[in-house]
This record gives structure tokens, C-alpha cells and sequence, in this order.
């Protein structure tokens, strides 16, 4: 039996997809438990590019069981329409997809409250899904849980509470009339869609574990997108990182045994917020398009800079990371010298430790170190060494700087264009 954490290390968009997939080939289960449809997990499968939102990219691996565990969030309507247009594209769901009777729901009115709030003071540069506003009424207590969706009386009095409380708020953007109407839209076909896809997953996974099964977890956003550890406010409304994964599907600590963290060659964030390294001239406008860094829910253009290792850094404390998989070296190919923040001015000081004041977050001043560049081409590389020796430095300097080991090296969305290092990593196909 062997279990496995993937997280991303930054803010979200590392390549994670891709990484499950491949790896998800050793595995018998994929559980995401955390999120919702904010996510976009980008997978290059027989020629075709898929993006999943909600689905575990698990699901692209033929025969493997895929949960929705108990901290993700989700949208019964997206769900349904991305488990059809799997369905569609001959990715059977039906009996391999299961989701935690526990899971809260997005519902209309929560859209609507992330749209409100964006229209606002205190807009961040959300994916406008209703994230925020589900998780805010799950710890308020006021949420609705799958199960109780499946329940038509007890979803119809939650509902009304609910209604009652949010529609004064929503009166310039919708009626309450709209609002109920969409809120129950499709109810009797989506409980029939759902009865045999809810489960009690935590029993599910203790079958697994006990059985000796082999439990990949797939986060989803980053570490820097945390509720916790990230760049509060500007975060997501969940726990991207490791520690999550235990509460997020009803699983003990002590059932894990190893935690990769996915890492891009480069940084890029969607939305708003502090960004240390960021790039706001042509070079940052190149890595864009070089790297096709354009959001995979929302379509908007990332914001691009050099790696951060003050960052990883935190990521590998905060995750407890066991290894590295180093994403889109690629881009990489040509830019000469290479840049990697080591270390931040703050208030005239050299800090090496991300902070937690939003102010030092904001007027933190990258200190970089610069690397030789290294030319190409280096797509298609499969041995480490065929890699050109900066690209190497380049691996090598990363590894040392964050005290991590890389396992992988991804040069490319399809499964082929990896180099795989480390052959005592057992998830390695
Ligand atoms: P929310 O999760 O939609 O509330 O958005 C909060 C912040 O997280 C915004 O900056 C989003 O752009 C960011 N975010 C949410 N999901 C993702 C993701 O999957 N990748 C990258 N950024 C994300």
C-alpha cells in the first residue's frame, strides 16, 4: 500500500494535471479533496487536450475509482455537464466516480455573492464559481451538503433559510424569484444523476488502505493560494496544502506516506495579489506566450515572473514536501542569464523566509541569483543526461536552494515528453 499527496508549490497552474495522470497509472484511487470548479487541470491524453474542473484527472486513467471527497465544494450543474462530456468522449464516469455525501454544493445564490463582491472594494480576482461564498457558509454552518440535496424536504428548508438571508444582499444583481427558480432548475434529474454517484467515501478509503491499495490525492490550486499560508487576503477559500488532504476525505495522518510538490520552471499567478518576482515588461509578455500561461477555467492571462525559492521554500515547510516535480523547463530554452530570487529585501533587511504581513508580502524585493542560460532544443529530452549542462545547473542549484530532490522533470503536456528521475520514487510508471 502506498499513498501519495501531489500539491502545487506556488500559486496554482504548476502542471499539476499532468502529473497525476502519469503518476495516477500506479494508483487504484484519485481523490480530490479540496476546491471546486475554480480548478482547471490541463491533460494531454491520445492526442486530446482535456481541462478538468471538478472530475479528478484520475479519471483519464482507464479502471482507476475517482472520489469528490468531503472538502471539495461543488457545482451539481458543472458536475453533471463534465461528467457527460467525459461520457461523450468515451471516458466512462458511471460507476468509477463516486462523491462524499459529505461535500457541500455551490449553489446559484454563491455565484452571485462572488460576483458581488468582485463588483467591489474588496475584490481579489476570483474565479467568480461561488467558491468563497460556499466555504464561508460551510464554517457558518449554513451549507448544504450533498446528502442533504439528496433530501428534498431538508433541502427545501435550507434553502428558504438560506434565501431569506442572501436575497436583500443579491436585490440589485437578481430577484428571488430567479434565484429559486435556478436554485432548484434540474433538482429531480440531478438527485437521480447523483443516487448512485453519492458515497460514504471515508469508508471507501479506509477499504482501500486497508486492503492495501495504492491512494493518490490531487490538489488542487497551490500553496500560495492557501487560507492559511498563502498571500492572505488574496487566497482561495480552502487548504490547497498536504495537511488537507486528512481532513479534506476523512483520512488519518498517519496514512501518508510521501507528498510531491509540483513546481513550474518559472512562477506565474492568476488574479490579484503580491507576486515578488513578478515580471511586468516585455520579458514577462514573452514567458506568456512561450509558455501559453493563460487560465484554464477563466481563460485570463497569468501574470509571469523568475522561480522563487523564498516560496518553494515555504512550500516545502508548510507541505512537509518529500520531493519535487519541476514543470516546463522548456520555456526556459534561450533565456540567457536565468534568474531565481533566493532572498527578499524587506525594510532594508535580507529575509529568507516568506512572510506572513501582507505589507512585507506587497514591498517584498526579490534578491536574485543569476544562472547561465541554456540553449535548445530541450523538448523531447527524455535522459536527464541528454540535458545541457546549464539546464542541469539550473535543476541542480533549484534543488539545493528549496532542499528537495526532484523526482521528475516535465518538458511538455503529454505523458512521453518527461524525464524520470528518480527510480526508487515508487509512484514512478
Ligand atoms: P477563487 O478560488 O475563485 O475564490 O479565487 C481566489 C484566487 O485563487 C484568485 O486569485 C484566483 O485566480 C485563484 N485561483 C483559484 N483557482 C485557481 C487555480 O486553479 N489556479 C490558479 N489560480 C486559482
Amino acid at each position: 500500500m502506498s499513498t501519495l499527496i501531489v500539491v502545487g508549490a506556488q500559486w496554482g497552474d504548476e502542471g499539476k494535471g499532468k502529473i497525476v495522470h502519469l503518476l495516477g497509472k500506479k494508483a487504484d484511487t484519485i481523490v480530490r479533496y479540496q476546491g471546486g470548479n475554480n480548478a482547471g487541470h490541463t491533460v494531454v491524453f491520445d492526442g486530446k487536450k482535456f481541462v478538468l474542473h471538478q472530475i479528478p484527472s484520475g479519471i483519464l486513467q482507464p479502471g482507476r475509482r475517482c472520489l469528490i471527497a468531503n472538502g471539495v465544494v461543488m457545482d451539481p450543474w458543472a458536475l453533471r455537464d463534465e461528467a457527460r462530456f467525459l461520457e461523450s468522449r468515451k471516458i466512462r464516469v458511471k460507476g468509477r466516480l463516486f462523491i462524499s455525501a459529505w461535500a457541500h454544493l455551490i449553489l446559484p445564490y454563491h455565484r452571485y455573492l462572488d460576483a458581488l463582491r468582485e463588483s467591489g472594494q474588496g475584490k481579489i480576482g476570483t474565479t467568480k464559481r461561488g467558491i468563497g461564498p460556499a466555504y464561508s457558509d460551510k464554517v457558518g454552518r449554513v451549507g448544504v451538503r450533498l446528502a442533504d440535496y439528496m433530501d428534498p424536504p431538508t433541502f427545501r428548508t435550507l434553502v428558504e433559510q438560506n434565501l431569506s438571508a442572501k436575497a436583500p444582499l443579491l436585490k440589485s444583481l437578481v430577484s428571488l424569484a430567479v434565484l429559486r427558480n435556478e436554485t432548484f432548475k434540474d433538482y429531480d434529474s440531478l438527485r437521480r444523476f447523483f443516487e448512485p454517484l453519492m458515497a460514504d467515501t471515508p469508508a471507501l478509503l479506509q477499504k482501500d488502505l486497508a486492503a492495501g491499495k495504492n491512494v493518490l490525492f490531487e490538489g488542487a490550486q497551490g500553496t500560495m493560494l492557501d487560507v492559511d499560508f498563502g498571500t492572505y487576503p488574496f487566497v482561495t477559500s480552502s487548504n490547497p496544502i498536504a495537511g488537507a488532504a486528512c481532513v479534506g476525505s476523512g483520512v488519518g495522518p498517519a496514512a501518508i506516506d510521501e507528498v510531491l510538490g509540483v513546481v513550474k520552471a518559472y512562477t506565474t499567478r492568476v488574479g490579484d495579489g503580491p507576486f515578488p518576482t513578478e515580471l511586468k515588461d516585455s520579458f514577462g509578455d514573452a514567458l506568456r506566450e512561450r509558455g501559453q500561461e493563460f487560465g484554464a477555467t477563466t481563460g485570463r492571462p497569468r501574470r509571469c515572473g523568475w522561480f522563487d525559492a523564498v516560496v518553494v521554500r515555504h512550500a516545502v515547510r508548510i507541505n512537509g514536501l518529500t520531493r519535487l516535480s519541476l514543470t516546463k523547463l522548456d520555456v526556459l530554452e534561450g533565456v540567457d542569464p536565468i534568474r531565481v530570487c533566493v532572498a527578499y529585501r524587506i525594510d532594508g533587511k535580507v529575509v529568507k523566509d516568506f512572510p506572513a504581513s501582507r505589507r512585507a508580502q506587497a514591498e517584498a524585493v526579490p534578491i536574485y541569483k543569476e544562472l547561465p542560460g541554456f540553449a535548445g532544443p530541450v523538448k523531447g529530452i527524455t535522459r536527464y543526461q541528454d540535458l545541457p549542462d546549464a539546464a542541469k545547473k539550473y535543476c541542480r542549484f533549484l534543488e539545493t536552494e528549496v532542499g528537495v530532490p526532484m523526482a521528475l522533470i516535465s518538458m511538455g503536456r503529454s505523458r512521453e515528453e518527461t524525464i524520470l528521475l528518480d527510480k526508487s520514487f515508487r509512484w514512478i510508471p
